[in-house]
């Protein structure tokens, strides 16, 4: 399969559909669910709409070819992650792996009058508690995932149990929020203190994808901006956004545009990613840019750490909507998506940058905006 089609916005929504119904093996029940996505009162036939959602081209990951959904309003947003996606396949494309697959839910225990003993009792107990959390879910623990460990600190007046769970290729949040709720009497018999909030966190800081990507020099020309001029922008602004706070946070937004979209079209918890995001961001007390673009050689090199708790099973990723999602993108796990996912972030984030840094932001995102405007008024 390949899914750099020159010009692929430009064709029928019949030949666009035929493209992927031959490449992504969709069958008629699929093309079913996108008609009737497309009957819907503000359905357009822009750019690369299909129905459910939009469909960004030119995606090379890990050497493999995807065509992503993403469900998103804004038009420019499809186009900047293709072309993003288009320069970055001319240096190879997306290399990525997740670092940890780790979830962390919380509970916290009060009246700990007798902090060090409590401590003991509970480390003392730590195959107990761990066998009781994976008593919830034996599918988990058959696929190699569950509870896998955890920690007790004091906060505040408080005792607070740290739970590690590998959720494999859901998000965690039922999984883990049903262990927290199983072992917490448990807890609370063997120490005599009381649990109170027992809830998974969004600070996924042990589930952090990294992607990484190069782009040949000489393919950032802009207009009448030469290539070397273009590179040496792009390194002032990634400057600007590790010392602005302002710069930084805009520089994620535009990250963020890919990954909500991708998460949106599959089903997934966008809000829970996007907590996750912005405090990683922020996690040194300061918000700093979560990617990074310098120069190496002939070649301008970006990379991306996040945390992207994302799922391919369970919750709104059964819905007919997210499933054809799937079946477009053929993953194979969670994982798989979110380093594709962390790539679309990435290729927005190039595509944001070009453009900021020679022409301007209006002209390209404008001029799409302005036509799906037109399109609407004239519905
Ligand atoms: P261009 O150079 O005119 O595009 O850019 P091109 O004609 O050379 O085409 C290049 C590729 O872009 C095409 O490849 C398509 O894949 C894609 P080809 O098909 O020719 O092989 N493409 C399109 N895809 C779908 N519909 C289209 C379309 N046009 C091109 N109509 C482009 C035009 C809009 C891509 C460019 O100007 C761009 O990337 N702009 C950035 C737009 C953007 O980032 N929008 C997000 C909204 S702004 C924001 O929210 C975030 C921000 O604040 C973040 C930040 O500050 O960092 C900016």
């Amino acid at each position: 399969m390949k899914s750099s089609i020159p010009n692929f916005y430009k064709l029928p929504l019949r030949e666009k559909l035929r493209i992927l119904k031959k490449e992504c093996d969709l069958n008629k029940e699929d093309l079913n669910l996108i008609y009737q996505y497309q009957k819907l009162p503000d359905f357009l036939d822009v750019e690369n709409n299909i129905g459910p959602f939009k469909i960004a081209t030119n995606f090379l990951v890990n050497g493999k070819d995807f065509f992503v959904p993403m469900e998103i309003e804004e038009p420019s947003v499809v186009a900047a992650a293709s072309h993003g996606a288009k320069l970055v396949r001319y240096g190879g494309g997306f290399w990525g792996k997740y670092l940890k697959n780790l979830m962390i839910g919380e509970i916290q225990l009060v009246n700990i009058s007798r902090l060090k003993k409590i401590k003991e009792k509970i480390l003392e107990n730590k195959e107990k508690i761990l066998k009781l959390a994976n008593s919830t879910n034996k599918f988990l623990t058959k696929l190699s995932g569950g509870a896998k460990d955890f920690e007790v600190k004091k906060v505040g007046e408080f005792l607070v149990l740290y739970l590690k769970v590998d959720p494999k290729d859901a998000q965690g949040a039922n999984i883990i929020n049903t262990m927290l709720e199983k072992i917490a009497p448990f807890l609370e018999r063997i120490t005599g203190a009381k649990a109170i909030l027992k809830i998974i966190s969004n600070f996924a800081i042990e589930r952090v994808v990294k992607v990484n990507c190069k782009v040949p020099l000489d393919k950032l020309n802009v207009g009448t901006f030469s290539f070397k001029e273009v590179a040496k922008r792009i390194i002032l602004a990634q400057e600007l956004a590790q010392k602005d706070v302002f710069r930084a946070v805009t520089h994620n937004k535009g990250i963020m545009n890919g990954i909500d979209a991708v998460a949106l079209s599959t089903g997934n918890d966008f809000r829970a990613i996007e907590s996750a995001v912005h405090s990683f961001a922020a996690r040194d007390e300061k918000i700093k840019p979560l990617s990074k673009w310098k120069i190496e050689g002939n070649f301008l090199k970006g990379e991306i750490n996040i945390p992207l708790p994302i799922a391919t099973v369970g919750g709104a990723t059964t819905t007919k909507k997210a499933q054809l999602a799937l079946k477009i993108l053929k993953v194979k796990s969670a994982q798989e998506l979110g380093v594709v996912a962390a790539s679309v972030g990435l290729a927005n984030n190039l595509a944001a940058l070009l453009a900021l840094c020679t022409e301007g932001i209006q002209k390209g995102h404008m001029k799409l905006h302005r036509e799906f405007l037109k399109k609407l008024s004239s519905k």
